[in-house]
């Protein structure tokens, strides 16, 4: 054919500098890669960062430098063509240099397939996703203390198959420059703020079959006083949960067969919702209920939603808490002795305090009570100095896992929208004040949604009917 063939691979590959540099990134990004996967498969490496190098920064070495590669022997071809005149017939040449290109191809595509699908595997995890970018800490921290703490991240974040992969991709490498050039917001949107959540089709209902989960659910909730005593009580509710055709209940109501609510939402947040249409397929009703306050041109404007899951759950595994609610749920499982006077308000107003660092918060307020119980109660200092220190320590775990300084995520900064008595949450629809035509309103009965049996009493007469009294306490601890 021509001269260029003529030579040996060797000269081949380093006829032009390109090829040369090509073949030099790909002999370095695989024998580092080799060198550094005996660590990672033994299992030891704790520094994310290492999994960025291994699955993503020597693959990306790898692959441009087998771009490079022909690009230089392209270039050389035309150097050669362009300054020699005849060519030659090489058979033998030919053949030698296509079975190396078809070997190598082969054997090139076989390793950067491997890496590409461990790469795969590896962001994957919630490793990568919530430990690589600190940005992600506080939403680590809730997912490690909720249910779905063995889903992997991508489950609820990324939709199946490739478009979603890309797609998820895509957001991750705007994300990713954005923390790198340090321009990221504080705090991150939610995903439902910024869109970046899949549609539940793809992701709860994989797991879950919303028709089949139980008709009814027994909630209690433990709370303790501001006083000495930190005297406890108790709320208990019976959760009218349904799904099915027969328990209608807040599941079928809402996404029962031919079921299908829609709705328009005043802010990113979704906290406003002036506009609600509800249609049932089945039995052809088609209701719209408009909050009267709100004006023609700010309704038109309203992007619209379909009702999700994630309406009512949006906080399925980023439950932040709030100082109350943490301080009781501690106190009732035993972290918190709730045998410390006034232990719950004290509990309370330290973690409200600000601290300029998750540090400085970890020292802080252990300090502080015990300080509050060496003045105000030394005896008590004395005869249970351990049970003041465990209380310090687990007070600063629960602020460090709900706030965030660096990243001005505090209480309340993500709301939770499964209830109404710390956020609007089903109030923003159900408040008696969104009227459909013939006056119907989306109603605020209680009753409809959940049986009170207790709010906050001391002992409830429903657990000693069910003979649950003290049991429900005693569960609660560990
Ligand atoms: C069970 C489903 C689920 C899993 C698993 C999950 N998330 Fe989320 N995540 C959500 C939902 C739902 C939201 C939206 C909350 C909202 O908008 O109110 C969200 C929001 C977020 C946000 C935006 C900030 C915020 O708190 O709203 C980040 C960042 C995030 N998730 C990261 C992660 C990381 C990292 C992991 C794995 C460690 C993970 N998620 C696992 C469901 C999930
Ligand atoms: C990969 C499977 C999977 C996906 C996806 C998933 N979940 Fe779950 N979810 C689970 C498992 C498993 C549990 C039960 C955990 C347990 O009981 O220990 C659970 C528990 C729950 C619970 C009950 C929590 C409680 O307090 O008892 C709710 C509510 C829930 N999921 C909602 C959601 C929502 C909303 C989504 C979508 C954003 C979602 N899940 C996505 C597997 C999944
Ligand atoms: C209208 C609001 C709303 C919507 C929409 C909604 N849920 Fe629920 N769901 C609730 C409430 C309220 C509970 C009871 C929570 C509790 O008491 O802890 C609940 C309970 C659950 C439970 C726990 C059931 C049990 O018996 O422990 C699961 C699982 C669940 N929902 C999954 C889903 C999935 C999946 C979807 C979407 C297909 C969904 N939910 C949509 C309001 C909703
Ligand atoms: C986006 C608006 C919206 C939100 C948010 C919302 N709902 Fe609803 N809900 C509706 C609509 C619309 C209906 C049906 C009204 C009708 O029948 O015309 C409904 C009906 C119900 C019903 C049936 C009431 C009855 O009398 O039959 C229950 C129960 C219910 N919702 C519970 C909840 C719970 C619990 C939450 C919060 C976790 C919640 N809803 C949040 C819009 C909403
Ligand atoms: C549209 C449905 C809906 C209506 C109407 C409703 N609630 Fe609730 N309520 C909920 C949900 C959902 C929760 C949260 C349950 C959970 O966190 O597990 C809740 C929780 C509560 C709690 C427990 C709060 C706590 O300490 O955690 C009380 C008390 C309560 N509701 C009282 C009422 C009263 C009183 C009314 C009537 C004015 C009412 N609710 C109407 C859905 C509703």
């Amino acid at each position: 054919m021509n001269r260029f063939l003529d030579r040996p691979i060797l000269a081949l590959l380093t006829s032009h500098w390109l090829s040369m540099l090509g073949s030099g990134l790909v002999t370095t990004a695989a024998i580092s890669w080799l060198l550094v996967l005996p660590l990672q498969m033994r299992g030891h490496v704790e520094n994310p960062y290492m999994g960025i190098l291994l699955f993503v920064a020597l693959p990306i070495l790898f692959v441009a430098g087998l771009l490079l590669i022909p690009v230089g022997v392209l270039l050389d071809r035309r150097r050669v063509r362009r300054g020699v005149a005849a060519a030659q017939d090489r058979p033998a040449v030919m053949r030698r240099v296509a079975t190396f290109l078809a070997i190598t191809t082969i054997a090139n595509v076989i390793i950067a397939s491997q890496l590409t699908y461990r790469a795969v595997e590896h962001m994957e995890t919630a490793q990568f996703c919530g430990q690589t970018c600190h940005v992600m800490a506080p939403e680590l921290a809730s997912y490690q203390n909720s249910p779905h703490s063995r889903v992997a991240c991508v489950s609820c974040h990324v939709a199946p198959g490739a478009s979603g992969w890309f797609a998820a991709k895509a957001a991750g490498v705007r994300q990713l420059s954005a923390v790198a050039l340090n321009n990221h917001p504080r705090p991150i949107a939610s995903a439902i703020e910024s869109g970046m959540l899949v549609p539940d089709s793809e992701t709860c209902e994989r797991c879950h079959w919303p028709q089949g989960s139980g008709s009814v659910k027994f909630s209690v909730i433990p709370n303790f006083g501001d006083d000495e005593a930190n005297t406890a009580t108790q709320t208990v509710l019976m959760m009218m949960v349904g799904g099915s055709k027969a328990a209608r209940g807040i599941h079928g109501a809402h996404f029962g067969p031919g079921v299908s609510v829609r709705y328009a939402a005043l802010d990113p947040k979704r906290q406003t919702i002036p506009w609600v249409e509800y249609t049932n397929a089945e039995s052809n009703d088609r209701r719209t209920y408009v909050s009267a306050d709100v004006k023609a041109d700010q309704l038109a404007a309203a992007p619209r939603f379909q009702m999700q899951c994630v309406d009512c759950h949006n906080r399925p595994t980023h439950r932040f808490e709030l100082p109350e609610r943490a301080v009781n749920r501690a106190m009732a499982t035993g972290d918190l002795s709730p045998g410390l006077p006034f232990l719950k308000k004290q509990a309370v107003e330290l973690l409200r305090k600000e601290y300029a660092s998750a540090d400085e918060a970890g020292r802080r307020i252990p300090e502080a009570l015990t300080a509050f119980y060496e003045t105000k109660y030394p005896q008590v200092a004395g005869t249970q100095r351990k049970a003041v220190t465990d209380a310090g320590k687990q007070l600063a775990a629960i602020y460090q896992r709900n706030v965030f300084p660096d990243l001005k995520v505090t209480w309340g900064t993500y709301v939770n929208n499964l209830g109404h008595t710390d956020s609007p949450g089903c109030f923003r629809c159900h408040d008696d004040a969104h009227v459909a035509a013939n006056q119907a309103t989306i109603k605020q009965d209680c009753a409809s949604c959940h049986e009170l049996l207790a709010v906050e009493e001391s002992t409830p007469e429903i657990l000693k009917t069910l003979g649950l009294a003290g049991k429900i306490a005693q569960l609660q601890k560990r």
